[in-house]
């Protein structure tokens, strides 16, 4: 087995049971993402860009209670990965955090295609969706939700580090913003639009 293949054994074992938006599917949409973006760009060493995308919620404090990324420490050391690497791997995975990187933009190649495609996991068909399921999960109501998506979600697509990414972000950006306009005409809500013209 390779390591690609036993980072996603590890992550899919560590999030067994939970349902959350921070799951294992969550890190392998992630994964898949990066490798994309990656492909693409033909920038960064691609087996650090898949390590860290399978890596990158594997010590999430919502989720675990490590200290030092542990969780992804002693992954890459039990399979055998040198010391400068699993430094690199980490620095991309801990450039990922959004509350933690706010206006930050990763330093190496690695990071900021992983932030990416962990950015890319927020929007479109697929940020609605964990958008209410993370709401449902805390109490809150869709109306609630909504707030969410003036916050964070409809500011990421200009927050893409790669050209790649922000084409990707293009289609599901406006998939949120005609969701947004569809919803406020159902719930007769105003429709609040981009935050620009809010
Ligand atoms: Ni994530």
């Amino acid at each position: 087995m390779d390591i690609i293949e036993a980072a996603r054994k590890y992550v899919e074992d560590l999030f067994r049971g939970n349902a959350g938006g921070h799951d294992a599917a969550h890190t392998l949409r992630v994964y898949r993402n990066a490798m994309m973006i990656q492909e693409k760009e033909r920038n960064g060493d691609p087996e650090t860009v898949a390590l860290a995308a399978l890596l990158h919620d594997a010590d999430d404090h919502k989720l675990f209670h490590t200290e030092n990324n542990q969780n992804a420490r002693s992954f890459l050391a039990s399979h055998g990965v040198d010391e400068n690497k699993a430094e690199r791997i980490i620095a991309a995975v801990n450039s990922v955090s959004f509350s933690q990187n706010r206006g930050k933009r990763p330093d190496t190649p690695e990071g900021k295609i992983v932030q990416d495609a962990d950015r890319l996991d927020a929007i479109g068909a697929i940020g609605i969706a964990r958008t209410f399921a993370y709401g449902g999960e805390h109490g809150r109501g869709p109306d609630d939700s909504i707030a969410h998506f003036h916050e964070k979600l409809l500011l990421l697509k200009d927050e893409m580090n790669t050209f790649t990414a922000r084409t990707m972000a293009e289609e599901r950006h406006a998939f949120m913003l005609a969701f947004l306009e569809q919803y406020a005409r159902e719930t007769g809500t105003e429709p609040a639009g981009s935050p620009e013209n809010a």
